[in-house]
């Protein structure tokens, strides 16, 4: 496996290589992302993961200074995955001094994370272009616990005429139901315990959509019932799976988005439904 910390060195190696499958993440890597890795290669004649903790996607008063950075540990898993590159840049090989250029995916951006997060997603799609253009990947894996996300990748992939095919992989979850998530490490005992409510909240929306209950009163019933398990709500919403936006009765392809706060740590997760 090898190790590239700057721009030239990739672009140098790429000119060389067949059809290349990448999996762009921020590091403290668990078995979502290695799930990532393992479908990577089915698509693929190399593997490229980049670790990159991009702070243009981080608020002001968020965890960019606190994110686990455990790049050995990383490094180590993915050898074992028989990954061929990892892509580990530094802050200053991605954004120039006086960088000027962001890339915003206007419409997807604005609601469920974007709301509360000013500026997240363009980051995200900032970073995610950037990191395309410097790779120049045939294949690119996302996860779509980070469906928004995933919308957004699509939608600016689209946009921007980018020849790269994305695939989306169901969330991976730990025994209990919680998605795997770097920010897990942070809960306590206490927290780790009841964050496991949060999936299991959302299996029963989905239920009761699937018994007809209204949408309001479905969003309105976990809400509370989050709250009463401890959790602060941002967000719980039923949504079209096609476009983000809310749903209505006659919609058939659904997606339940929630994003919570256990203390400080913010958690999100989701689930699909078709009626
Ligand atoms: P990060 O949170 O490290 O996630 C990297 C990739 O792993 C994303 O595509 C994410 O959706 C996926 N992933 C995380 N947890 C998962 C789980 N439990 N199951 C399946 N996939 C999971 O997402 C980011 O980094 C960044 O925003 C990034 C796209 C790298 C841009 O900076």
């Amino acid at each position: 496996m090898q190790i590239f910390h700057t721009v030239p060195e990739i672009r140098n190696w790429r000119e060389n290589n067949q059809r290349l499958a990448f999996v762009p993440t921020m590091g403290n890597l668990h078995t979502g992302h290695l799930q990532l890795i393992r479908e990577a290669k089915r698509h693929s004649d190399k593997v490229v993961v980049s670790i990159f903790v991009n702070p243009t996607q981080f608020g002001v008063n968020e965890d960019f200074a606190d994110y686990p950075r455990t790049e050995t540990a990383d490094c180590e898993l993915l050898a074992a995955e028989n990954c061929d590159v990892v892509f580990l840049p530094a802050v200053e090989d991605i954004y120039a001094a006086n960088a000027q250029t962001m890339i915003r995916v206007s419409q997807l951006s604005q609601n469920y994370c974007g709301a509360t997060r000013a500026g997240h997603f363009d980051g995200v799609a900032t970073v995610v272009c950037k990191l395309f253009n410097i790779v120049q990947p045939d294949v690119a894996l996302f996860g779509l616990k980070d469906f928004q996300q995933f919308a957004i990748i699509q939608t600016l992939v689209r946009d921007l005429h980018l020849p790269i095919k994305l695939i989306g992989l169901p969330t991976v979850r730990e025994i209990d139901g919680l998605a795997m998530s770097s920010r897990n490490n942070y809960l306590n005992e206490k927290q780790r315990l009841c964050a496991p409510q949060i999936y299991r909240i959302l299996q029963q929306a989905r239920d009761n959509l699937i018994a007809g209950q209204s949408i309001f009163e479905i969003e309105q019933q976990a809400i509370s019932e989050l709250k009463q398990t401890g959790f602060e709500v941002d967000y719980f919403n039923v949504a079209r799976r096609s476009d983000l936006q809310a749903a209505t009765v006659d919609d058939k392809a659904l997606i339940i988005l929630t994003a919570v706060k256990l203390g400080k740590i913010r958690l999100i997760d989701n689930l699909w439904l078709d009626k």
